[in-house]
């Protein structure tokens, strides 16, 4: 069953100076469960698109559907006591503590929120509840919206960079806490992070945004079954490994090294050139010696999306 679908979604904003595409006809959907990573530099539109589906934004084109209704952008709080939802900027009150947050968002969207729960969130995530919000730090302000998206028991959890702002303890706390959550509930989870290590172990399928359209959208180990293969070679002297670079070089200049040293070499090559290459390395000779060792990898999440991210001044381009 698909939870949010959306269907040729434009949004512009106008300034006084000038017009911007934010988001530039994208469509998509997430099923039911489903753990989805929305990827992208700074400026591709993905808080634009997320706030479309949240209802939170007027003069929006195209269809958004959510938990199979047609949302209506003027009635945004309907769906909110299905969603979680951590905004990558925070609107909180000042005087409040993170529990009286809670509470008044559960009032304000008829969530029933677990005290129970809250508490031990804010405890793994090291956030003192009883101070108030205009006393902390960035990154305490951030816990507290995580906690306002983990108070009940939603169908579905939109976090809009969730982890900005935490030190890295934090975290993997902050993933190990929703992955637990998502096991437990089978919520589908829309979240966009740029922290790829953790969203490559976390999430099931991913998209990627730029320039507001999406350029790709695949399951993860689809990617990486199509992507870059990284071979780590180690040679019993550096004349086996110079040769080998001379051979590389010449049958597979389209590889690229990653690292070399006195007597190891890693490089990515694609997987349709991997079979010649593996045969080559068992059978020949570098130096008068076979290979010492050898290791083959998938690409990380981060070697494949690189190139997405290589983009100067996203916002001046439009
Ligand atoms: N309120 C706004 N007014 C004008 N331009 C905006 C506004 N919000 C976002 N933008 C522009 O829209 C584009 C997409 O922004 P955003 O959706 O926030 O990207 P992301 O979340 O991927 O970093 C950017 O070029 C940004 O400068
Ligand atoms: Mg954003």
């Amino acid at each position: 069953m698909e939870v949010i679908q959306v269907n040729n979604l434009v949004k512009y904003y106008k300034t006084k100076k000038k017009v911007v595409k934010a988001v530039d006809d994208i469509s998509f959907s997430i099923l039911k469960g489903e753990r989805f990573g929305f990827l992208g530099p700074n400026g591709a539109g993905k808080t634009t698109t997320i706030r479309a589906i949240l209802g939170l934004l007027r003069g929006v084109k195209g269809e958004i559907t959510i938990l199979g209704e047609k949302i209506n952008p003027n009635k945004d709080t309907v769906y909110r006591n299905h969603i979680g939802y951590i905004p990558g900027e925070l609107g909180l009150e000042p005087e409040f503590n993170a529990i009286q947050i809670c509470k008044y968002l559960s009032e304000l969207y008829d969530i029933s929120f677990n005290l129970d729960e809250i508490k031990n969130i804010a405890e793994r995530l090291k956030l003192d509840v009883n101070r108030q919000i205009q006393e902390l730090s960035k990154g305490n302000k951030q816990k507290v919206g995580i906690l306002t998206a983990l108070m009940g028991d939603f169908d579905i959890l939109i976090l809009d960079e969730p982890t900005a702002g935490l030190d890295p303890l934090i975290q993997s706390e902050f993933f190990e806490i929703i992955k637990e959550r998502q096991e437990k509930t089978r919520c589908t989870v829309f979240i966009c992070s740029h922290l790829l290590s953790e969203v490559e172990k976390f999430c099931n399928r991913v998209a990627i945004i730029r320039n507001g359209k999406i350029v790709e959208i695949s399951k993860i180990s689809e990617l990486k079954e199509k992507g870059l293969k990284s071979f780590q070679l180690e040679f019993t002297s550096n004349a086996g490994l110079m040769e080998f670079v001379q051979y590389l070089e010449s049958q597979f200049p389209s590889a690229s090294v990653k690292s070399q040293s006195v007597n190891r070499i890693e490089f990515l090559i694609t997987p349709e050139k991997k079979r010649n290459l593996l045969h080559d390395i068992s059978e020949m000779q570098w130096a008068g010696e076979y290979i010492k060792d050898f290791n083959i990898n998938n690409s990380s999440l981060e070697d494949i999306f690189m190139k997405y991210y290589e983009i100067e001044n996203p916002e001046e381009e439009r």
